[in-house]
């Protein structure tokens, strides 16, 4: 019998989205390393976090925190950052964060956290007296322990030293994450980053003399301009430093940046991105690199890591400092997005300005319905190259992911997907073309929400 939420009903998203003709707008739709994307998010009547959190496990939570702040602008990047901000604005911003820090203590008293990532933007862009001050708030106000759980941050090339590494290290950072893009000069001017590879060389040096367990390297293909010779001696170049993680991220020109004002006139080729897919990932798996997902590589881990006995919740997040995300079962939500510096500084400068009472509110975000509880579910699992485990799905849910969404059954038919005992798992091509699978799997409201979105005040 079918639910009156359940995505049985929804008949009508699967009969006009067929996959053929979805699939014939080229491999890279959109990126969905979360679902739904943040131009979903809409205003909403104002609660308490200790409301919207009432009912919802509040143990082992994933804490992340941005710091929207760069030194610079990737002509890329879309990112919620401001570059080379106001000098006093870093100085403001931490102190609204350890007010936000306070406030959420207050409101949920009882929450635990598993996992930290601090990203960004670039975190390492404060100066070591403003790092220590977000060290000092995560470990005092919130009382997370940086030593005892798995904690990820995120470093640029030009903005990294030997002394904030030694702060990150004695934080108990274990993972640092770095953007290289290119080790070719011409190629990454062509991102639109300014970067000299001395300084990219110093800065993976002196990641490696601290010894943190696990350095992630990103690289970026598709440049205009970029060959599959400058692209693999980028990725060999990376091989030697030896990474435990490497990102290989396809370029998307994206909406406000300043790639889109550059490159009306030759737009990125799918053929060639794909091409430059193929290439690299066949070399980081020569090399003895294990996919973890169409962009995530890494070596074989060592079973044993020394934080590992703790588990974060999977599908619970809680962000601090504007800029980020937090999610509950039913409801994501977050401050409200920008690209432009412009709009990016008015929200900023909101932030940093609100009292304790303001920031104990939630007023912008999407609630999930079950049906969308579920295509969550499917769309965060599938994407990864172990792929969903269908007894898991169908014991959290209490119904089989193909009754749920009969349309994956053209990923079987096309040779995107298999079945495997209880998995279903991508294909190679299946992970090639994530990034329009993915798209193809959003639900119609979110769909309509995200066409609706005003790109005008972003
Ligand atoms: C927060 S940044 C990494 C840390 C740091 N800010 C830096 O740039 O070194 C996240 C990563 O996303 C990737 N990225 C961002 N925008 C992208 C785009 N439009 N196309 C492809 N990759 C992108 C880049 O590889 C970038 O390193
Ligand atoms: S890629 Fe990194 S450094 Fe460049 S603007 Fe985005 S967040 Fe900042």
């Amino acid at each position: 019998m079918t639910a009156p939420n359940s995505p049985n009903s929804q008949v009508t998203h699967r009969v006009d989205r067929d996959l053929e003709t979805f699939l014939q707008q080229g491999p890279y739709v959109g990126y969905c390393y979360s679902y739904p994307h943040k131009t979903a998010y809409r205003n909403l009547p104002a609660r308490s976090l200790e409301d919207v959190w009432r009912d919802e496990p509040q143990d082992s939570l994933f804490l992340y925190v941005h710091v929207p702040f760069c030194e610079f602008r990737c002509g890329f990047c879309n990112l919620f950052t401001l570059s080379q901000p106001d000098a006093d604005l870093p100085r403001d911003w931490l102190a609204a964060f350890q007010r936000e820090a306070t406030v959420l203590r207050e409101q949920l008293p009882d929450a635990s956290f598993g996992q930290i990532a601090i990203g960004g933007g670039t975190p390492t862009y404060l100066n070591g007296s403003e790092l220590e001050s977000l060290f000092t708030t995560l470990n005092e106000v919130l009382r997370v322990s940086g030593q005892r759980l798995p904690v990820s941050m995120e470093v640029s090339p030009a903005t990294v030293d030997a002394a904030k590494l030694k702060q990150m290290k004695d934080f108990g950072v274990d993972r640092v994450s770095m953007g290289v893009q290119s080790f070719d000069g011409k190629d990454v001017g062509a991102m639109g980053r300014p970067q000299d590879l001395a300084t990219v060389m110093g800065s993976i040096e002196q990641i490696k003399k601290l010894d943190f367990p696990i350095m992630n390297l990103d690289l970026i293909y598709g440049a205009s301009g970029q060959t599959a010779d400058s692209w693999l001696d980028s990725v060999e170049r990376t091989i030697d430093c030896d990474p435990e993680e490497v990102y290989l991220y396809p370029l998307y020109v994206r909406e406000l940046t300043g790639l889109s004002r550059r490159r009306k006139a030759s737009p990125v080729q799918d053929r060639h991105r794909l091409d430059l897919y193929h290439a690299g990932r066949d070399r980081l798996l020569q090399r003895g690199y294990q996919q973890v997902s169409m962009r995530m590589f890494r070596k074989p881990l060592p079973s044993s890591s020394h934080k590992s006995d703790y588990r974060c919740q999977e599908d619970a997040m809680v962000g601090l400092g504007c800029g980020s995300r937090s999610y509950t079962g039913k409801l994501h939500y977050g401050s409200r997005y920008g690209v432009r510096q412009r709009a990016i500084s008015a929200i900023v400068q909101h932030y940093v300005g609100q009292s304790e009472d303001e920031l104990a509110n939630v007023e912008f975000g999407i609630e999930l319905d079950e049906n969308e509880i579920r295509r969550r579910h499917l769309i965060l699992s599938l994407f990864l190259t172990e792929g969903m485990c269908e007894q898991e799905y169908q014991q959290r849910f209490g119904q089989s992911v193909l009754d749920d969404f009969p349309q994956l059954s053209q990923l079987l038919e096309l040779g995107f997907a298999v079945r495997t005992d209880d998995r279903l798992t991508l294909t190679q091509k299946g992970i090639a073309w994530s990034d329009s699978i993915g798209p193809w799997l959003y639900g119609a409201e979110v769909r309509q929400r995200m066409e609706g979105y005003s790109w005008d005040s972003a």
